[in-house]
């Protein structure tokens, strides 16, 4: 069967899906690789390696979209990618539920498999396929770097000639996967590092981590899968009024809190920012989501009129292409091995999706055109 992989074509989109090193292990399993020529630019891979690796280069996108038993990208294929596709061909992307329809409208049409990684559920069975949870921890990373970099601070304690420099307090809201890949990230530079996250099982993550954890009077928001629960206006309120002490004294300010397939709540009001001192630094990595802190703008920094320095976050993990696609294509080519079919322990080279499967099957948006 045939394994194509377009080049990105969302803008400031630059992870690819499938690096070289991954291609051998889809080979093996009897699978032909065609990758789009320069799909992989963007994050440093050339042509010539993924040849090396056992992929082919092709410049026709159109037919090899029209042949593909299976197409991978990180980003689902916009409408008219998909229109080409034929029926009974299977793609494996990004593919948020409730945002896109027209996508979903596309693949019924097309009579095409959709799955979609956002939909992986969280069992430990599936983690090396979750492509959340790797891009989450390229976000969490450059967070605290980014942070390191505005802040007119150095991060860690500094005993001089010239007397001693304090390290910066660095405050995490949110202490899931990214959160806590910032705490690490941080302290590794020296900061002292405190977070506060609704679920209380994050207190013993974020102690482990060498972090100190913000404990407020409130009741706890554990969901279901591991995910938080949405607040009432009552609990937010609160909730902000408690944690404006530990914003106020933050030199830096990471927001990591996310609900799934809808809104970020907003954990920092206008108010709070306005407590910061002059020089601190908040970096809101839910800014694309509609962000947790009031006045930041997805892909913009600015200083407010308090000078503090505010970055939004837009396509994180692309800022970090070689790796956020590295661990992308191991979670997916996982998925993608999970169906592949197996005659006396050897691989047919067929791919074909067991719905039997929990995986599978909560992954499945349609099937072969329809709706599941
Ligand atoms: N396969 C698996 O078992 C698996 C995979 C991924 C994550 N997980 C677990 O799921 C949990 C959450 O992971 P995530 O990073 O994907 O979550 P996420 O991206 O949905 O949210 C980020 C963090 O923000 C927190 N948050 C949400 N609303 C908040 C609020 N109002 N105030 C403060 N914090 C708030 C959440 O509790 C979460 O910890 C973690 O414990 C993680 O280890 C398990």
């Amino acid at each position: 069967m045939l394994v194509v992989v377009p080049k990105e074509v969302a803008a400031g989109e630059k992870r690819v899906a499938l690096v070289p090193d991954v291609i051998s292990k889809l080979t093996k399993a009897g699978l032909q690789v065609i990758i789009q020529s320069g799909a992989g630019s963007s994050a440093t891979f050339t042509d010539e390696q993924y040849v090396t690796a056992g992929a082919k280069i092709n410049g026709n996108i159109d037919s090899d979209l029209a042949n593909a038993d299976v197409v991978l990208s990180v980003q689902t294929l916009p409408v008219n990618l998909i229109s080409k596709l034929k029926p009974g061909a299977i793609t494996i992307s990004f593919l948020a539920p409730n945002s896109a329809q027209a996508e979903i409208s596309a693949f019924e049409k097309a009579g095409v498999t959709a799955i979609s990684l956002e939909l992986v559920p969280r069992i430990s069975r599936a983690q090396s396929m979750d492509a959340l949870t790797s891009q989450a921890l390229c976000a969490g990373y450059r967070a605290a770097l980014v942070a390191a970099e505005l802040a007119p601070k150095f991060f860690p304690l500094l005993m001089t000639a010239a007397g001693t420099i304090t390290p910066a307090n660095v405050v995490v809201l949110g202490a899931g996967v990214a959160g806590l890949q910032a705490i690490a990230t941080a302290k590794r530079l020296g900061a002292v590092v405190s977070a506060y996250d609704v679920r209380p099982a994050s207190a013993d993550e974020v102690k482990s981590m060498g972090a100190k954890f913000i404990t407020l009077d409130l009741e706890a928001l554990e969901g279901s899968g591991g995910y938080a629960r949405e607040m009432s206006e009552d609990r937010a309120r609160k909730q902000q009024e408690l944690l404006t002490p530990y914003i106020a004294a933050a030199d830096v300010l990471i927001t990591t809190a996310a609900l799934p397939g809808r809104t970020a709540p907003q954990l920092v009001t206008e108010q709070m920012v306005s407590q910061m001192k002059s020089g601190s630094v908040v970096v809101d990595l839910a800014a694309e989501t509609g962000g947790n802190v009031a006045g930041s703008k997805a892909g913009e920094t600015f200083t407010n009129k308090n000078g503090v320095i505010i970055w939004g976050a837009k396509d994180v993990p692309s800022q970090l292409p070689f790796h956020a696609s590295q661990l992308f294509a191991r979670n997916v080519v996982n998925l993608l091995l999970l169906m592949s079919k197996t005659e006396n322990g050897k691989p047919t080279g067929n791919i074909a999706p067991d719905f039997s499967d929990e995986i599978i099957s909560a992954a499945t948006i349609t099937h072969e055109g329809k709706r599941r």
